[in-house]
């Protein structure tokens, strides 16, 4: 075996495999999800989780859909499976009303966003520039599904924590994992200081998401994503182009840890979900959505 450290991932999906790909040149990096017949070069491949026992993982990824991350997090620790972090994906867990233990409270959630060069500079210049408001439309994005990152971004950058969220859905329907539910509508969160609104009134449009910031002066932003800063009034300079890759994220978490702790989001989260309850499917006091 190389002098490469070890990651163990679970879940090999659409969003698993992104993960894979940047970290197969610089880790051992073994993969557990039965469902799959075949894996890219490189990885090992784990039939059982037991089998992992003794080993050291410098990150365990959690990557399968929302009802089975805290399950999983729980088996690794009942395993003599050792890990620095266990890293979960968003939605971090989909059941209302959840008192969480001190594992669950301690795994990170994977909010790439806050990797983002544009993110990581508004943040710095909310330090002496105070936000108001933000306003996210877009069309091609999953409204239920993405929703968390626009919340953790504007918790985030402003360093407050919502106490009010409402969630308005014109439409719900099956989402593409089977089993889950998204939908189109409106969710509006806030705070004393910031309102949030995240906005999707069409399942099919090819538009990218628009961030629409203003700040108690009156001045404002409005940037697209992909693409970069459209309007601007303030003194918010950005001209970097640059998209991280969403397979580069799980580098950047191992290079610099900006991820947050779920006993940080949780309260967040269970807001979330209960804005939720009464609009989309529950089972067994789940919110299915992923
Ligand atoms: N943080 C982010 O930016 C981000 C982006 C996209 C998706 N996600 C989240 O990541 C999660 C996975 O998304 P996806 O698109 O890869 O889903 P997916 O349905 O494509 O893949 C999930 C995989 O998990 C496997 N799996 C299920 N149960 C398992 C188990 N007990 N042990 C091992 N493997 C198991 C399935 O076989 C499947 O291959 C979802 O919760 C999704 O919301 C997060």
């Amino acid at each position: 075996m190389s002098s490469f450290k070890n990651i163990l991932q679970i879940g090999y999906g659409n969003f698993g495999r992104h993960h894979c790909t940047s970290l197969l040149n610089r880790y051992n990096v073994f993969v557990h999800d039965p469902t799959v017949q075949k894996f890219n070069d490189g990885i090992n491949k784990v039939k059982e989780l037991k089998s992992m026992e003794g080993l050291y993982f410098e990150l365990v990824i959690i990557a399968v859909n929302a009802n089975l991350h805290l399950e999983l997090a729980n088996i690794i620790s009942l395993l003599d499976i050792k890990t620095k972090d266990i890293l979960i994906e968003k939605v971090p867990d989909n059941q209302l009303n959840k008192n969480l233990s001190e594992l669950e409270k301690s795994l990170l959630i994977n909010f790439p966003r806050r990797y983002y060069p544009f993110y990581i500079k508004l943040k710095e210049f909310c330090k002496n520039n105070i936000i108001k408001s933000i306003k996210v439309e877009g069309g091609n994005n999953s409204l239920l599904c993405n929703a968390l990152h626009y919340i953790d971004i504007a918790e985030y950058i402003t360093d407050t924590r919502f106490n009010w969220i409402d969630t308005e859905l014109s439409d719900v329907f099956p989402a593409r994992r089977e089993g889950f539910f998204d939908g189109l509508g409106t969710i509006n969160c806030s705070n004393e200081s910031l309102s949030l609104a995240i906005i999707n009134r069409k399942s099919n449009s090819p538009h990218p998401n628009e961030i629409s910031i203003s700040f108690r002066d009156g001045s404002s932003i409005r940037y697209i994503e992909r693409v970069g800063i459209e309007e601007n009034s303030t003194k918010f300079q950005f001209n970097d182009q640059i998209v991280i890759n969403q397979s580069e994220l799980t580098v950047h978490y191992l290079t610099k840890n900006l991820l947050p702790r779920f006993s940080q989001f949780q309260r967040t989260n269970s807001l979330f979900l209960q804005s939720l309850a009464d609009k989309v499917p529950v089972n067994k006091g789940r919110v299915l959505i992923t």
